[in-house]
């Protein structure tokens, strides 16, 4: 059944092609119309769906600021709601800013046939109704059978089932200010792919936790066997793995000509090497020091730079753990970098991590992933801000990972930091508060579809709400998170009880 809600007026040039004003019938049902409601109208292409935008309480009575002067002074305080019935003149208009047409399908209202953009104004007089949950999941392009619940459309009692395929197809990000909640919200998110059924098919989800927020997941029962957490503090890079180039990338001091010695002597020692296990940085660099004919100061620098790079600990003869074996569909593997406190050393792990499951993609040696980056300012800068050497990577997967299925998800408290490359790439964004105007101005940059009615909701949203845009649905949506279902031991842990306890430690 649909609620009638108002009637289409003429009100401040309004209707036009974006927006109409409508008269609120005064209502005893409970229903209560509220800013943030979806409601529709019959214009003359189809039904007009629409939004309400603002609420608009007007009294004649009130509107004369002489007579409300004369009549209200300090011996009589207002005394016109003593004098007329000026309660009953009180009413309300609301302003609704259209989204689209829907036709149905012949003769039956409840399937959709086409949705298209409105290209004429509603008309005064016409009767505006709600639009109730069905049309809505159908219009917004959500997947209730399963698809991922994030939490409820502002508003309405209506589930934010995020449809799945919609969301990973192409990259997205998760963008607010610090303590804004991208990464309980990201914690959402994985509840919901890893509590997926199996037969509904889940990429695999790989996620780079620079403080690890996340390894309590392992200690959550229903869903710990899915979950593997690889502490990088024992990761380690294959030496035999890499080419030359990537050494120039993790030493940038290396020269040309001096790379093109150390692919000589890679060459050489592969040819030499019968071990089968591989050979470590150390092994390379006796192999060089052994070297007789070599230019001696070309030898000296090279042995330098590899030296320098051992001292990383990074390195190996073998990949550890091998990431062919460790990615699974609808299993989450972290990356735990929390221990790691050298910038330079996070960014070659995520620039390896990053290279090899794309490599492994590309030869579908493992399933479609989704590839989840924490603090992404800090691996994928744009050029103004900073220079990381897994930018490159990250900014290639952007570029051509929908082709291959792999998805990225970058998280950033800091957008106007984040390559804008990358983040034009996402083409669903979760975009929590953010209050800084440059980050909101890069965002309106990188987003045709952030006007600045967008940007001012998107500064004065609370923790716990969101902007969802992009591919992911047809219509941008403002959702209220819903709560974790797995809580984090930390996630209660208030200040004080850190500080007394640490306290009883140190008293100890
Ligand atoms: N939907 C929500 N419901 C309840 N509490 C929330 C919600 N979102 C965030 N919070 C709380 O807000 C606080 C900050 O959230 P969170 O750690 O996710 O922020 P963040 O954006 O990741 O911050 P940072 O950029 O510093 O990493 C946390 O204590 C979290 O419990
Ligand atoms: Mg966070």
């Amino acid at each position: 059944m649909s609620f009638k809600v108002g009637i289409v007026f003429n009100f401040l040039q309004l209707p036009d092609v974006l927006q109409y004003p409508f008269v609120i019938n005064k209502r005893n049902d409970g229903v209560i119309v509220k800013k943030g409601l979806f409601v529709y109208t019959n214009s003359i292409e189809g039904y007009l769906i629409g939004i309400i935008e603002k609420i608009i309480l007007l009294n004649e009575y009130f509107s004369d600021a002489l007579t409300i002067k004369a009549y209200n002074n300090d011996s009589n305080p207002n005394i016109l709601k003593g004098l007329f019935p000026s309660d009953d003149f009180e009413y309300a208009i609301a302003i609704v800013r259209n989204l689209g047409i829907i036709q149905f399908q012949k003769d039956d209202k409840k399937i959709i046939d086409k949705i298209s953009r409105m290209t004429f104004p509603a008309s005064p007089g016409k009767e505006v109704y709600l639009v109730d949950d069905d049309l809505l999941k159908d219009f917004l392009g959500l997947s209730p059978e399963n698809g991922l619940n994030l939490g409820k459309i502002k508003v309405t009692d209506l589930n934010a089932y995020i449809n799945m395929d919609r969301l990973l197809n192409k990259h997205f990000a998760i963008l607010s200010i610090s303590g804004g909640g991208k990464s309980y919200l990201t914690s959402i998110i994985l509840e919901e792919l890893l509590s997926r059924e199996i037969s509904l098919g889940t990429p695999a989800i790989i996620l780079i936790d620079v403080h690890g927020e996340y390894t309590y997941l392992k200690n959550v029962s229903p869903i710990k066997d899915k979950v593997k957490i690889i502490d990088t503090q024992y990761f380690q890079i294959s030496i035999p793995q890499l080419n030359p180039y990537s050494f120039k990338k993790y030493q940038e001091q290396i020269s040309n000509v001096q790379v093109r010695e150390l692919s000589n002597y890679i060459k050489n020692l592969k040819d030499n090497d019968n071990s089968k296990k591989g050979y470590s940085l150390n092994d390379l660099i006796s192999f060089i020091e052994k070297d007789t004919n070599g230019n001696k100061s070309t030898k000296q620098a090279l042995i330098g730079w590899l030296a320098d790079l051992e001292h990383l600990r990074l390195f190996g003869p073998q990949e550890n753990p091998k990431l062919k074996n460790i990615v699974d569909g609808g299993q989450l593997t972290i990356f735990n970098l929390q221990n790691e406190i050298s910038i330079r050393k996070k960014q070659i792990i995520v620039d390896y991590i990053c290279n090899r499951l794309f490599y492994l993609r590309r030869k579908n040696e493992i399933p479609p992933f989704l590839l989840i980056i924490e603090e992404a300012h800090q691996f994928c800068p744009e050029a103004a801000h900073s220079k990381a050497l897994s930018k490159s990577i990250i900014e290639t997967i952007a570029r051509e990972g929908r082709k291959f299925m792999a998805c990225l998800c970058l998280i950033s408290q800091r957008p106007k930091k984040l390559s804008t490359t990358a983040l034009s790439q996402a083409n669903s964004k979760m975009i929590l508060n953010i209050k800084n105007p440059y980050d909101l101005k890069h965002l309106m940059d990188s987003s045709e579809n952030i006007t600045k009615d967008y940007a001012r909701m998107i500064s004065s949203l609370a923790v716990g709400e969101m902007l969802l845009m992009g591919s992911a649905i047809n219509y941008p949506i403002f959702i209220e998170i819903r709560q974790r279902i797995y809580k984090s031991e930390l996630e209660d842990i208030s200040l004080s009880q850190v500080c007394s306890k640490w306290d009883k430690i140190s008293s100890n």
